[in-house]
């Protein structure tokens, strides 16, 4: 019995995992040049989670929250999302949009409650000038946090439509100059430490 549970919970697990995976694939085949994003984004939040301590259940949610922290793009208009030019006023409001249209579409799933607030934060500011709510240093959920670089690094580490991945050094002096007032400063450190980089950097 409690075998033939065991299995059962397995199989609910994997359900689970495999449907959050289909709705963060579904967002990356409306922008191809995302590809990839996810997925590393994932591994590095993954690691900053360790290294600042997290375990069981909360590093679950670093984990889920990444696949998940751009889903309400879904509703965002593809002429906007893959504007090769930059962004009028209007459209960028748009755009800032998504946190919200993603809280929203993952608000029926009870298993990501503790997602959900990493979801609506991760493009908030350590000083306060972020979106959508402004939250300022510690206010911001750690999860979102963490996502807040991540995030920034693969995209300034990737190729888009309009312009080049940057240099490592640039990337390396961006996160610098930004510590304290983009990002939370005691993450920026722990994650110009971590080893996994160095091979991004290649
Ligand atoms: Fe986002």
């Amino acid at each position: 019995m409690s075998l033939q549970n065991a299995y059962l919970y397995y199989d609910l697990e994997n359900l689970f995992k495999g449907t959050i995976l289909s709705l963060a694939n579904a967002v990356e085949a409306k922008d191809p040049y995302t590809s990839g994003h996810v997925e590393r984004v994932m591994n590095l939040s993954v690691e900053m989670g360790k290294k600042v301590g997290l375990k069981g259940e909360d590093l679950k949610n670093v984990e889920l929250a990444s696949i998940l922290h751009d889903i309400g793009k879904i509703a965002i208009p593809d002429e906007i999302l893959k504007k090769p030019a930059k962004l009028t006023d209007e459209e960028y409001e748009i755009i800032k949009t998504h946190v919200h249209h993603g809280a929203r579409i993952l608000s029926p799933i009870p298993g990501l409650k503790g997602v959900i607030p990493a979801v609506l934060h991760h493009h908030e500011r350590w000083d306060g000038r972020g979106y959508p709510v402004g939250l300022k240093e510690k206010e911001i959920p750690l999860i979102a946090r963490i996502i807040a670089i991540t995030d920034s690094f693969d995209a300034m580490n990737s190729d888009r439509p309009y312009r080049k991945r940057l240099p490592p050094e640039l990337i390396i002096k961006e996160f610098k100059d930004n510590s304290g007032k983009q990002f939370d400063p005691e993450l920026v450190e722990i994650f110009l430490e971590l080893k996994e980089l160095e091979e991004l950097f290649k």
